[in-house]
């Protein structure tokens, strides 16, 4: 057979001069064979590996994070990997029958990755851990895979992904301003990390062939333990002292609006509490469907963001709540 026409000899035209092939990328782009389905499926459970473990490990390390701000975020950041996950749950369910194998581990080097950032000692190493070693790993991976796949026939990975990417950035963001916090300013070990990584292949095993490494556990040597006793920082000095009744005294028709509007600022801060406790919920109930993590972690979130609307609301009143409001356990 005649080669076929080469790009100098062979113009191919949209018509009208419109976009091609619905703005995916170039025709010339889509004519290269990309990955195989059995590729694409390896890399999605791989990263919902990844998002599953990161979304256990901000459940399990909030309630006892005594940081008002870590738990916050880490609530946030809870949520989004769960949407993450059901994302990356509903890509290989198009691709693959049930069973879908989603609860195997990939790797064994990257199940002791996860474990040793979950038994992290303190929350600077977990901080530069997540941060600077895991989400730009799966950031990287996620990157690697849209350069390698056929974005017509894997378009609707290459959408999980690009979402996935924008949450991931969300995260990273985040975290490199906390990595500068005089709070955060014990690191991990990096070299274990990074060992367990090029033995798993990566973390999303799409980094290089998995490398032979003799890996000893550190901080996971001992089985993670989560810690079901809420702390909280220094602005909140009196969790046990129960004298304040928010209710009573939103339902005393005698007291005035404004006084009453603090009190919700103060009832909304409390909330607070909900996360600690959700995450407890989600941490120590193994074995439901997918469904109820997600939903639980959405509504976790919902009571993290009502707390910061009441930080929100004292700081608007110029009200100094660390010194004047003491925000006890519901
Ligand atoms: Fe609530």
């Amino acid at each position: 057979m005649d080669a076929p026409d080469t790009a100098a000899s062979f113009s191919y035209r949209s018509l009208h001069n419109l976009p091609e092939a619905a703005g995916l990328g170039s025709i010339r782009d889509m004519m290269q064979p990309g990955l195989s389905v059995a590729e694409v499926v390896e890399r999605l459970k791989h990263w919902h590996y990844a998002m599953h473990r990161l979304w256990r490990i901000f459940l399990s390390r909030l309630t006892a994070e005594p940081v008002y701000e870590l738990k916050m975020a880490w609530s946030y950041h809870a949520y989004l990997c769960a949407e993450q996950v059901t994302a990356l749950r509903d890509g290989v369910a198009e691709m693959r029958h049930p069973p879908l194998g989603l609860e195997k581990i990939p790797h064994d080097a990257l199940c002791l990755y996860f474990d040793e950032i979950q038994a992290s000692p303190s929350a600077g190493p977990l901080i530069h851990a997540v941060y600077r070693d895991a989400l730009p790993a799966l950031r990287d991976s996620m990157h690697r895979h849209l350069a390698e796949t056929n974005h017509l026939a894997d378009a609707p990975t290459c959408r999980v992904v690009q979402f996935a990417l924008h949450d991931i950035e969300t995260m990273y963001q985040w975290g490199q301003e906390a990595a500068h916090s005089p709070y955060a300013d014990d690191a991990p070990d990096f070299q274990l990390l990074t060992d367990c990584l090029l033995a798993a292949g990566g973390i999303g095993g799409n980094y290089c062939a998995p490398q032979e490494k003799s890996l000893t556990p550190r901080h996971a040597a001992q089985p993670f333990q989560y810690d079901r006793t809420p702390r909280r920082d220094e602005r909140f000095p009196d969790p046990y002292n129960m004298g304040v009744h928010a209710e009573e005294f939103l339902y005393t028709p005698e007291f005035p609006a404004r006084a009453k509007t603090l009190m919700m600022y103060y009832k909304r801060l409390r909330e607070i509490d909900l996360p600690e406790m959700m995450a407890g919920i989600l941490v120590e109930m193994p074995d439901k469907p997918w469904g109820f993590y997600r939903d639980m972690t959405r509504q976790l979130w919902d009571e993290a963001r009502r707390a910061m609307m009441g930080e929100v609301g004292f700081v608007s009143q110029s009200i100094a709540w660390p010194e004047h409001v003491v925000v006890n356990f519901t």
